[in-house]
């Protein structure tokens, strides 16, 4: 009995000395469990991170803004950075961001495993966590699917007055200009992108109101990202636009990524490479269908509305081409005149 007492008297002095520790290191901010992120890409995803938190013990601050402030803020705060983690959307700019030394190597079996090779940089400094389709829309009343085909067939004349499109200073519009580039090389790229000009489409800086404007009638075809279908959808299940696969009988629709990597002087590294590996295996599913996007991982399973959308050949280019063309893609844009 006696023996008892003590053992019950050591294991409350034990934990209370755990919790008086604990505060104290809390209280210097040195030992805290955290990733501190740097992300562009805010569509509702707290939901995921506060899970990672429960099951982890790990808490998550984010610190958010574009893609392009935030490498900016990377490369000025250079090793004194408080930033672990960089999420973005887009290929460009992960690929921008590994370039310019803001992003250190992950050597993980775990992320090999999960993440194809096509979708994450060559030397492990970023990881494709969701993939985005960005594809062919049309209005079933004006437009019948046997009308079309690729995004190259979208030059025809036949289309003249009918499109609506993503200006060029978009980075979907130049990661999509870079993946013809990368089929075809400049020269029938630049033919391709005169063509949509030609065809003097309605340019609207936003997907959402490009698909709103199709219904309205504004136009009969466009290209945008799958998921803001799929997000309008959820609201609106009869909303009357549709989706068409590009390119199936060759190289596929065109695909991008939102991703991440851990920063090149990541206070909390073991942390970081913790959340990337859950986020590509036990929280894919959820990061990626809060926002309608297919997962990276092939296998868990897409949200059933962007899973209704039919099964499709993705483009398998490697990602790291729609950084390395970027460039270029702007200087066609600006020659052919699409603004
Ligand atoms: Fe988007």
């Amino acid at each position: 009995m006696q023996k008892k007492r003590i053992l019950v008297a050591l294991v409350v002095a034990v934990i209370a000395g755990a919790f008086w520790l604990g505060g104290a290191v809390d209280r210097a901010g040195a030992r805290e469990q955290v990733v501190n992120i740097y992300t562009s890409r805010h569509y509702g995803v707290e939901p995921v991170f506060d899970r990672f938190t429960r099951e982890t013990g790990i808490a998550i601050r984010f610190t958010t803004g574009s893609d392009a402030a935030l490498r900016e803020r990377l490369r000025a705060e250079g090793a004194r950075t408080p930033a672990d983690m960089y999420i973005a959307v887009d290929a460009g700019n992960l690929w921008l961001a590994a370039r310019d030394g803001l992003l250190a190597a992950v050597e993980s079996r775990v992320l090999r495993e999960n993440i194809p090779a096509h979708l994450r940089d060559p030397g492990n400094r970023w990881f494709g966590l969701t993939q985005r389709i960005r594809t062919i829309m049309y209005h079933p009343a004006r437009v019948t699917p046997q009308e079309l085909s690729t995004y190259e067939a979208l030059a025809d004349p036949r289309w003249r007055g009918r499109l609506v499109m993503r200006p060029a200073t978009h980075s979907y519009t130049q990661s999509l200009v870079s993946s013809l580039i990368a089929a075809h090389g400049p020269a029938k790229a630049e033919e391709v992108v005169a063509g949509w000009v030609a065809n003097r489409p309605v340019l609207i800086d936003s997907d959402t109101r490009i698909l709103q404007a199709l219904a309205a009638g504004e136009g009969d075809v466009a290209i945008t990202n799958h998921y803001y279908l799929g997000r309008i959808l959820q609201d609106n299940p009869g909303f009357p636009i549709r989706v068409f696969w590009a390119n199936q009988a060759d190289r596929g629709a065109h695909v991008n990524i939102s991703g991440a990597g851990v920063t090149a002087h990541a206070p909390n590294r073991a942390n970081a490479v913790k959340l990337l590996e859950w986020l590509s295996g036990t929280g894919q599913e959820m990061f990626a269908s809060t926002n309608h996007e297919f997962p990276a991982n092939p296998r868990v399973t897409p949200h059933p509305i962007i899973a209704g959308f039919g099964r499709f050949t993705a483009d398998d280019l490697d990602l790291g081409e729609l950084g390395r063309l970027q460039a270029e893609a702007v200087k066609l844009l600006d020659r052919v005149g699409y603004r």
